[in-house]
């Protein structure tokens, strides 16, 4: 049964409370959008708020050369292409990538580290073709590399490096003989490429495979710690990982190695502690302990001249600068600073060599780079009116008059006025309560449910309104904090949680969301927000606090305007949540669009991706749209040969049912 919300969990929106408290409408400016929604501190500097009001993209942090995100997507719209859409600027992950690089050379030369230093891109994180090749010819020059998880991206790798003998090639994943005598042939092709043994078997097949065609490889070895990173992937690390071998199998290796005369192709060791590492302690010692794995294995006579610290460099999606999930108490600097000390003390303290260090950090290389942008199709609210006329007239109608739940619900709302918030609260709260327990008993009809819900809902807007007055920006109490969340409008948005924010879904990852205009007005609505999917975990619900370690449970949104397309973004979804998003309800991918700077300092859209056709997600589950047309014609013939249907009314069904196969997924 819903039971009306007296006891809440706390879920504070202190900041934006006063944020909101301090700035009356007509004072509202861009840089309190700005502030409200998180912008410099989740948007490191890559977005910014223009006087229009307007979301502005920075791709390369220069506040000289923006790109307007509105106008982009009116100019799509123009073009015939509508929301949802994500926009992807390849001119942030260049930016990125040199951050990278400076962040790791900085380090080097600090500490005076000769080894050197690439970035892998684990091609998992965003396979799409045009990131892919962004990465490589973007990261080529820098000496960065690419990292194949699968045979599958084995051959997307081998495909995107062609006459690259350079680039550093990273194989991880399970290896069946196909997978290694791909690797060791790509070898023989000139590629500079390391397949990474995970477990003894596979350094079976490279033994036997390298014999056969007489090639000495460069071979890397996953360890598992015994340091693990902590929350949602703490299971990749750690001795229990799924991944890599135990010390004491290494040992095996290593002696398997020598007794075929190839211990000096072992060069590399690979660890992955964790996606997503919150803690920077957790880095600390995991490289420690990676790196005197290194140097042991080095003095017993492997060939070693590079250390894999994997991925998990993280994002601060929340902006809060904390070790909370969605976040990271630790900036790129620090990371590579500590990164590169760690390995280069193990390795003076031991007497061997600088290695090139190999970081695998994907989420970091390309989360900043897309926005998903929505439209909101519509809202529902909780009207702090109820309508008294309309409640007198149902109870009016009433053979035995109205029921105490609603007599006492109906003096709390009238009474709101004079009377205490919380008490006015608990007792709205219990007689709501009463009527529901009298309607599942079978005790209340219908009209006075709804009537009692007018009067909950109204009353619970009057108590909110007085409770943050009494309060002045501080905490309401405690019986009260979950008043906003119930009582928030819903936005319905036109996309697919499940298709393009898969992690909101799947591991309560947060991401910033930020409307892309307006922003010089200021909101007057707090919303959760609702997907497109006849499915209830189709919403986003818990929203980035940018001043403390927490969600909260509703977002500040303007008023829907007659007329006028209000426009959500998504921010920092480059990474995983493309080519993890299903296809539920048969949503299909969005539309994707390529916008870069221009030599005159404005922007050019580079390529249009068109999202996928009804037609070609009910291809992939298996339907032919050819059936499905002559199906649906014959049902057309049988109902004019009833009558039913003019032969005019069936033309025009078939013309709209070939027309929806042919459009997209989401709402036009
Ligand atoms: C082996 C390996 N390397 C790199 C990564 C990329 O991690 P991230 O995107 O957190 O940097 C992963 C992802 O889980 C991984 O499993």
């Amino acid at each position: 049964m819903t039971t009306a919300p007296v006891q809440g969990v706390r879920r504070e929106t202190k900041r934006e409370d006063s944020i909101l408290a301090s700035r009356a409408p007509t004072e509202w400016s861009p840089a309190d959008s700005a502030s409200l929604y998180g912008l410099d501190e989740w948007g490191q500097g890559y977005f910014a708020v223009g006087a229009d009001g307007n979301l502005l993209v920075q791709p390369d942090k220069d506040g000289g050369r923006r790109i307007d995100l509105h106008k982009v997507i009116q100019g799509l719209d123009e073009r015939g292409i509508t929301t949802p859409i994500i926009v992807r600027f390849k001119d942030m992950v260049a930016h990125r990538l040199r951050e990278i690089r400076a962040a790791f050379d900085a380090a080097m030369a600090d500490n005076a580290y000769t080894g050197g230093y690439s970035c892998i891109y684990p091609i998992k994180v965003n396979q799409q073709r045009h990131v892919c090749e962004e990465i490589r010819d973007i990261g080529g020059p820098l000496g960065f590399g690419l990292e194949a998880g699968s045979k599958p991206e084995l051959l997307a790798v081998l495909g995107l490096t062609e006459n690259m003998p350079d680039m550093p090639i990273v194989c991880n994943g399970f290896k069946d003989d196909e997978y290694v005598e791909m690797a060791i042939l790509a070898h023989k092709l000139g590629r500079t490429i390391t397949p990474v043994v995970e477990r003894y078997r596979e350094l079976e097949l490279l033994i036997k495979h390298a014999k056969a065609y007489g090639v000495r490889p460069r071979i890397g070895m996953r360890c598992k710690p015994s340091a693990r990173g902590a929350g949602r992937w703490e299971s990749s690390g750690g001795m229990r990982s799924k991944f890599g071998l135990q010390v004491s199998g290494m040992i095996d290796a290593m002696e398997l190695l020598r007794q075929n005369g190839m211990l000096d192709c072992l060069k590399m060791l690979h660890f992955h502690v964790g996606s997503q590492i919150c803690d920077i302690r957790q880095f600390k010692n995991a490289v420690s302990e990676l790196a005197n794995m290194y140097t042991e294995m080095a003095r017993l006579g492997a060939g070693m001249d590079t250390i894999d610290i994997g991925g998990g460099l993280g994002v601060d999606y929340d902006g809060s600068q904390s070790a909370w999930a969605s976040s990271v108490n630790y900036t790129l600097r620090e990371y590579a600073a500590d990164v590169v000390y760690r390995i280069k003390a193990a390795c003076e303290s031991a007497g061997v060599a600088h290695p090139r260090i190999f970081s695998e950090s994907g989420r970091a290389m390309v989360a900043y780079s897309s926005v998903l942008v929505v439209d909101v199709l519509g809202r529902n609210r909780y009207s702090s009116d109820p309508d008294m006329p309309k409640v007198r007239s149902l109870i009016a109608a009433e053979p035995d008059g109205a029921p105490q739940p609603i007599l006492d619900l109906i003096d709390a709302y009238e009474g709101a006025a004079k009377r205490d918030p919380v008490e006015l609260h608990h007792d709205a709260a219990q007689a709501y309560d009463e009527a529901l327990s009298l309607f599942t008993l079978g005790y209340l009809s219908l009209p006075m449910r709804a009537a009692a819900e007018r009067l909950f809902w109204a009353t619970g807007r009057q108590v909110l309104a007085r409770a943050q007055g009494q309060a002045g920006g501080d905490d309401l109490h405690e019986d009260l904090q979950v008043l906003p969340e119930f009582l928030s409008d819903i936005y319905f948005c036109n996309f697919s949680v499940f298709q393009s924010l898969p992690d909101s879904w799947a591991i309560d990852q947060i991401f910033p969301i930020c409307p892309i205009h307006r922003l010089n007005e200021k909101p007057t609505r707090r919303a959760t927000i609702a997907d497109m999917s006849c499915d209830s975990d189709g919403k986003v619900d818990r929203f980035a606090c940018v001043d403390h370690r927490d969600f909260k449970p509703v977002i500040e949104v303007h008023d829907l305007l007659e007329g006028q397309t209000y426009y959500l973004g998504f921010f920092l979804v480059g990474a995983y949540q493309e080519v993890l998003g299903d296809l539920h309800n048969l949503f299909g991918d969005t539309h994707v669009v390529h916008v870069s700077l221009d030599d005159e300092g404005g922007w050019e859209i580079d390529e249009i991706v068109e999202g996928d056709t009804v037609r070609e997600v009910l291809s992939y589950v298996e339907f032919d749209h050819e059936d499905l047309e002559r199906s649906v014609r014959r049902d057309t013939e049988r109902a004019v040969k009833k009558g039913t249907m003019s032969v005019g009314d069936a033309r025009s069904l078939m013309r709209f049912y070939e027309g929806g196969l042919e459009g997209y997924t989401y709402l036009e």
